[in-house]
């Protein structure tokens, strides 16, 4: 249990009332103790940046040829059934880190390397970013509270390519707008898919996903966006949540990239933890997340991180 602290109510729509600034007890996420690194077999290949300081090599195409695709449909099939895996573990009670041994040990059994561990230091198998926790959080010890929006980010790499996707789950009963803010989530997500077409400017899904989301009064996170995949984890290409008319990058058929949304309840701005990873609204409004990998075909766009 983390510990409570007296907050504004006004700056937590799920916790206070919507009119006026009321003081309110709202338990804040905060750093557990981290378990020991986990072991990946000997014989499955990982990636080269594994353990380097310093960021990654990217010198991967935006375009990816028909062998590589067909790699990462494989990347991805895992890397979609492990953070599945995952989300059935999440209930009141369960750790983050049991979580992510859950995750690594599925991507293990299946010859796929855990793409995160190891990524400029980051020292778990996956991320699990829980309420105003944005993305890239640490699994650790806490336990999971009922009530909790929980999101789980998986990367897998096999046969020299990623595949990376992520969910939003509730653990036990969900209030009425954290479901809401998933669902919608989930559909901004879709929506900027559906908005892929060879010849089309990459801001169309930022477009599309921003007009979505302005519906509902939600903030589009703009720190952290989707990226180029395949044989690198982040390639060069930028993929935007928001609308941004000056990114005049063509959609073209072959091109693999990440569409992951994060969509907060109140304001989008975020910082950083002393950790250097976590991710946390200022606010402290709660975020949800969805990611899949997509493949740009002829007409549109295959989503390689599935079953
Ligand atoms: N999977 C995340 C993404 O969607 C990146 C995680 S990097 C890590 O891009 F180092 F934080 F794990
Ligand atoms: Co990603
Ligand atoms: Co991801």
């Amino acid at each position: 249990m983390g510990r409570w602290k007296r907050v504004l109510a006004a700056a937590h729509p799920t916790a206070g009332g919507a009119t006026g600034v009321r003081w309110c007890i709202v338990n804040r996420m905060e750093p557990y103790p981290q378990s020991p690194r986990r072991h990946v077999p000997a014989a499955i290949p990982r990636p080269a940046y594994v353990d380097r300081p310093g960021p990654e090599v990217c010198d991967s195409p935006d375009v990816a040829t028909a062998e590589m695709v067909a790699r990462m449909r494989e990347a991805g099939r895992i890397a979609h059934l492990a953070m599945m895996e995952g989300a059935k573990h999440v209930q009141p009670g369960v750790t983050t880190d049991q979580i992510d041994a859950v995750v690594h040990e599925f991507i293990c059994d299946h010859h796929g390397y855990p793409s995160t561990l190891g990524y400029r230091g980051f020292p778990k198998s996956c991320c699990t970013s829980v309420n105003e926790v944005i993305c890239h959080g640490i699994p650790d010890a806490r336990p999971l509270e009922d009530g909790d929006l929980v999101k789980i980010d998986v990367t897998v790499f096999k046969d020299g390519v990623h595949g990376d996707n992520c969910t939003t789950v509730g653990c036990g009963s969900l209030d009425q707008a954290s479901t809401d803010l998933m669902t919608r989530t989930k559909e901004a997500m879709d929506r900027g898919i559906r908005a892929v077409k060879p010849g089309r400017q990459l801001n169309v899904i930022g477009r599309v996903i921003e007009a979505y989301a302005q519906r509902f009064g939600y903030g589009v996170v703009r720190d952290y966006t989707g990226h180029g995949i395949n044989t690198a984890f982040h390639s060069g290409l930028v993929v935007l949540h928001y609308d941004q008319p000056s990114l005049t990058t063509v959609i073209e058929e072959g091109m693999t990239f990440t569409i992951e949304p994060m969509l907060t309840q109140g304001d989008y701005r975020s910082h950083v933890w002393g950790d250097g990873w976590t991710v946390v609204t200022n606010d402290f409004s709660r975020c949800a997340q969805f990611e899949q990998t997509i493949h740009v075909t002829r007409d549109g766009a295959e989503i390689l991180t599935a079953p």
